[in-house]
């Protein structure tokens, strides 16, 4: 059974969603640098007032920051028998932060799950979500930035043999047992 999970996908792919359902029922927590972003921001910290601006414009935060912020929280105890990582990572130099961590922590990766959704259903998606960065314009630059700067993950995680990829549109619990069955194999 896969425990060290990451959920790789465009921006409102899934990547929450079947998150938050993995953690509820397998018990392992769900780390979304997003939501770890929004937190920082809500607070008011030096940190949440850096990632703001590239936050609203839909580019990524500094490499830095967020490999910062995944180092201090993979070190937290409740990650001990688990986690599922969501929009983490999302450059390559994240990736080779991670496999670093990792290595020094001696617990790789199990799984790399591609939640694959085509443009047109994610851009209806978001704009009836509406968070503040789900507007038209941001929509589009996160999916460009997700094409050029997270998607060459999907080779890099191949060819080491983790990758899965599972149809992330249509009804919630089809899709979660995709997931499940793509962990568990
Ligand atoms: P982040 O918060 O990660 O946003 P995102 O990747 O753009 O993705 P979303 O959270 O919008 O979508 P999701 O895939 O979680 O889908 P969800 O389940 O919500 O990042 C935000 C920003 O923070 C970035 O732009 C960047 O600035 C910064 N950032 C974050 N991580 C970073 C990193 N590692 N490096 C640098 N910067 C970083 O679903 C979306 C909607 O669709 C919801 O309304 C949901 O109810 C609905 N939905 C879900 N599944 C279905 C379904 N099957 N059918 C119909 N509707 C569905
Ligand atoms: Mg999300």
């Amino acid at each position: 059974m896969s425990k060290r999970i990451v959920l790789l996908g465009a921006p409102g792919s899934g990547k929450g969603t079947q998150g938050q359902m993995l953690m509820e029922r397998r018990g392992i927590p769900q780390i979304s640098t997003g939501d770890l972003l929004r937190a920082a921001v809500a607070a008011g910290s030096d940190l949440g007032l850096k990632a703001k601006a590239a936050m609203d414009a839909g580019e990524l935060v500094a490499d830095e920051v967020v490999i910062g912020m995944i180092r201090e929280r993979l070190n937290e105890a409740d990650t001990a028998n688990g986690y599922i990582l969501d929009g983490f990572p999302r450059t390559r130099a994240q990736a080779e932060a991670l496999d670093g961590l990792l290595v020094d922590l001696g617990k790789p990766l199990d799984r790399v799950v591609h939640l694959d959704v085509d443009e047109e259903e994610i851009v209806k998606r978001l704009l009836e979500r509406g968070r503040s960065d789900d507007t038209e314009d941001t929509i589009r630059n996160r999916m460009k930035v997700f094409r050029d700067q997270t998607h060459p993950l999907l080779e890099y995680y191949s060819e080491r043999g983790l990758l899965v990829t599972v149809k992330g549109s249509g009804d919630l619990e089809a899709i979660y047992g995709s997931i499940v069955a793509a962990l568990d194999a």
